[in-house]
């Protein structure tokens, strides 16, 4: 059955779902605090870069079943559902910042004088969906009018997020009235999905529990990367063996330099901030989260191990987004690995393919930018590959070769396999595999 939605936040999940749902059948309004956002959104423009989303969103605003507005009080008093998308960003604790769940808790509570059900969609600590009935309720002006809140968290990934919802796997509704779960989970009944019913606490743990563990399977497969350079095993073929196992999986065993995004390492530290509130020493998540900060820069400790002082060296960084079709960058492994590079003396060249208006508020002048992979490339020292974005996996290597000062590659993605830039004669360092290092003599051969 068609409803009436306002998604109050339309960053990455709240675009995405509120076209998502609109695509599906509904008519959703999409609200934000950001006023420069709306406005591009009304002129046509996507604020963010998601494959497949801007002809989403141009469809739906056609059809008259999707519309963007930045008076969330209208949207709120004209919806049966209000979705909650709004950020839920690391605080200096490390627990999650919920100052923007609150703000639209209360802001719906100003607004509801009728009964209405409050869908909670961003990432929130166990307890919260009780704090915003409480909020909302301490706002309304008669607190007498019943209304639901729902926990319905988001599993989508950032690059595949319109599929993600087309063919979603499972739907979480967590609600203590089961007839607020059934009307939340009707909404997403054309994609004929699995939905799990259950209380509001497991469904925001459900959420944390599953992104601390892909988490855990990253950094686990990283430490044995660690233990596999050093006893010359590769980690790509101890990957593929144990991932071969079904009761393991393939999935989130690619060795690399470390979780990075929006959603990982914040919602590991405030699962961890969770543990420690309620007096539980969650020690194997402890290590999880330093296992990724170490792996970070890991690429720089290869980078010197190949280049020595790299005061004066000029390094190529190809990708900047914290994965492939992102321009995401919050907590990107390049946040971490660029200013050491700079700190360290090195001039830094920087390329990503869609990621460089976002680049450029991280890093200002520090770096120089780019126009193209072999441009970025042309001349430099060495080249770190950070994300693996087609353009990097499909190199015409022999032109890699010739454009760099040093055939060197240091790649935190495992891109390539070391044979074949043996085969190019390219000095390659990744990730849990044994170095091809190139010997005095037959580098002498290249650059000859
Ligand atoms: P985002 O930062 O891209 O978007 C949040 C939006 O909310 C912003 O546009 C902001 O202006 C707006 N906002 C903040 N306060 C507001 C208010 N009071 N009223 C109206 N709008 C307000 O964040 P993103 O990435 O969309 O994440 C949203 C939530 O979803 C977070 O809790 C996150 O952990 C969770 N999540 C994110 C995923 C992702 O891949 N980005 C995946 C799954 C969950």
């Amino acid at each position: 059955m068609m409803r009436t939605i306002a998604m109050i936040g339309t960053g990455y999940v709240g675009l995405v779902n509120g076209t998502c749902l609109a695509h599906i059948g509904h008519q959703v309004q999409c609200c934000d605090a950001n006023l420069d956002k709306i406005e591009l959104l009304q002129q046509g423009s996507i604020p963010i870069y998601e494959p497949g989303l801007e002809a989403l969103v141009a469809e739906n605003v056609t059809a008259g079943r999707l519309s963007f507005t930045s008076d969330i009080a209208s949207a709120i008093e004209q919806s049966e559902l209000l979705f909650i998308a709004v950020g839920t960003p690391m605080s200096e604790t490390g627990a999650a910042d919920i100052s923007y769940v609150r703000a639209a808790a209360e802001l719906i509570g100003r607004h509801l004088t009728v009964s209405k059900t409050i869908v909670i969609k961003s990432t929130v600590p166990l307890g919260t969906g009780r704090n915003v009935e409480n909020w909302i309720r301490m706002a309304m002006p008669d607190p007498h009018i019943p209304f639901d809140v729902v926990s319905n968290p988001e599993f989508l990934r950032e690059g595949s997020a319109v599929a993600d919802f087309m063919k979603m796997e499972r739907c979480i509704v967590g609600a203590i009235r089961p007839e607020a779960a059934k009307l939340v989970a009707d909404c997403f009944e054309p994609l004929g999905t699995r939905t799990h019913f259950t209380s509001p606490e497991s469904a925001e743990m459900i959420k944390y529990a599953a992104n601390a563990f892909l988490a855990t399977k990253i950094s686990f497969i990283n430490a044995v990367a660690n233990l596999c350079e050093r006893y010359g095993a590769d980690v790509e073929d101890v990957a593929r063996g144990i991932g071969s196992d079904s009761r393991i999986g393939s999935a989130f065993l690619r060795a690399g330099i470390g979780y990075g995004g929006s959603c990982f390492p914040k919602d590991t530290h405030a699962l961890s901030w969770m543990a420690d509130q309620a007096g539980y020493e969650f020690g194997l998540l402890k290590e999880v989260i330093h296992t990724n900060e170490e792996q970070k820069y890991m690429l720089l400790r290869k980078l010197v191990q190949a280049l020595g002082d790299l005061h004066g060296t000029k390094i190529a960084v190809l990708g900047l987004a914290f994965k492939p079709n992102t321009d995401d960058m919050r907590d990107a492994p390049s946040l971490a690995l660029i200013p050491a590079l700079v700190a360290a003396g090195a001039h830094v060249r920087v390329y990503d393919p869609v990621a460089m208006t976002e680049a450029r508020k991280w890093f200002g002048n520090s770096v120089e930018y780019g126009t193209g992979v072999y441009q970025t490339i042309s001349g430099c020292d060495a080249c770190m590959i950070v994300t693996e974005w087609n353009e990097f996996t499909s190199m015409d290597l022999n032109q890699v070769r010739q454009l760099l000062a040093k055939p060197i590659i240091v790649d935190g993605r495992n891109c390539y396999s070391p044979a074949i830039m043996q085969e190019h004669q390219i000095e390659y360092h990744s990730i849990g595999r044994t170095a091809t290092v190139n010997t005095e003599a037959n580098y002498n051969y290249i650059v000859s």
